[in-house]
């Protein structure tokens, strides 16, 4: 009998003890499917060069919102225009073990060590809008830039430029973009026998001392039919200049971007032209490109050509830019909602 109770007292232990543990593993599942993250979010690192030109908000905006609609989450970095500093953020990626960096950036030439580290430790690099150069980039993603200047020298043909005299006043010679520009904005003016008047970069791309060289080579200005202006940003500074002399709408003044001011000056007169680069397009694609090189995957389709960074051949996104002007305004920009109507005529009453 009491051998039966042993037998029983066992019985029941090994029953209960089966039914605890399989209440623990059950509640051990329900926590993983209803608690934790099951897996680990991609993170996408991504240091800009500054945000003071509109585009680059609208760049940062449509990025981080299509990164996260793919599950990606980015940490943002602004580098407000030091060189140093985007070393340094770029540094604090590969602490971070982010699974990708995407790079707007300062200096062209000045990044070779930094992205070797970051590859080093197994991170992919992609140049978002602006290539860099000498460094073992992963991928460069950009506005089609020998077009831009292409688009900016024939608008000035087109309006009788022929022949004539222009002034060039560039961005930051650090931004590989400019001289793309630039030498394609010549080839178009060499072949149509325009002189360069005079020239000028803008360090930093700061705007402000566009307006300087305005003021201070009045010679230089009464003697030019057009200013090229590297962006928007600058061209707003030569025509507050130029108002300033009574001479805004007397020089034909290109820039790129589609700034807001810039659409409002192209239909009030003051400047002939800027190039539209949807940089919803750009960023998106960027974001699907920055995911699939986390993930290990290649980015090629058939958009994807190469360019020669000085290492090596990088893949290339190429997008095209497109020049807007008066007749073409209302459908490339207002039509797409890139401005709104009430935004752009503002000031025509
Ligand atoms: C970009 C322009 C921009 C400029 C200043 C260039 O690299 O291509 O769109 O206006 O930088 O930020």
């Amino acid at each position: 009998m009491r051998d039966m109770k042993k037998i029983f007292l066992l019985l029941f232990l090994l029953v209960f003890g089966a039914a605890v543990l399989a209440a623990c593993a059950k509640e051990e599942t329900e926590q993983n499917s209803e608690g934790e993250p099951e897996e680990k979010k991609l993170t996408i690192g991504m240091s800009f060069d500054s945000f003071v030109i509109e585009r680059w908000q609208r760049d940062r905006d449509i990025f981080v919102q299509a990164a996260k609609e793919m599950g990606a989450e980015v940490n943002v970095q602004n580098a407000n225009g030091e060189a140093e500093e985007q070393k340094k953020q770029i540094e604090y990626f590969i602490e971070k073990k982010v699974d990708v960096i995407v790079i707007v950036c300062i200096d062209s030439d000045g990044l070779t060590e930094p992205i070797k580290k970051a590859k080093e430790a197994g991170i992919p690099v992609v140049a978002y809008d602006r290539l860099i150069n000498n460094a073992d980039i992963d991928l460069y993603i950009s506005f089609d830039n020998e077009m831009v200047g292409t688009l900016m020298a024939q608008s000035l043909i087109d309006n009788g430029v022929r022949g004539g005299r222009v002034i060039m006043l560039g961005g930051s010679p650090s931004d590989n973009n400019v001289s793309l520009v630039e030498n394609a904005f010549e080839a178009v003016m060499k072949q149509n026998r325009v002189t360069i008047v005079d020239r000028m970069h803008c360090d930093g791309w700061r705007a402000e001392l566009a307006a300087d060289y305005i003021y201070s080579h009045r010679e230089q200005v009464m003697d030019c039919d057009a200013i090229m202006c590297g962006n928007d940003n600058l061209a707003s500074q030569v025509v507050n200049a130029l108002a300033v002399q009574r001479l805004a709408g007397k020089r034909l003044v290109t820039g790129q971007d589609a700034d807001l001011e810039a659409c409002q000056r192209i239909v009030e007169g003051t400047q002939i032209m800027t190039v539209y680069k949807p940089v919803e397009k750009l960023a998106r694609r960027a974001a699907e490109c920055a995911v699939a090189l986390a993930e290990g995957r290649k980015v090629q389709d058939s958009d994807t050509g190469s360019i020669d960074n000085g290492m090596k051949e990088v893949p290339y996104v190429r997008l095209e830019p497109v020049p807007v002007n008066r007749e073409n305004l209302d459908e490339i920009i207002i039509d797409s909602g890139f401005h709104t109507k009430e935004e752009v005529y503002l000031n025509i009453k």
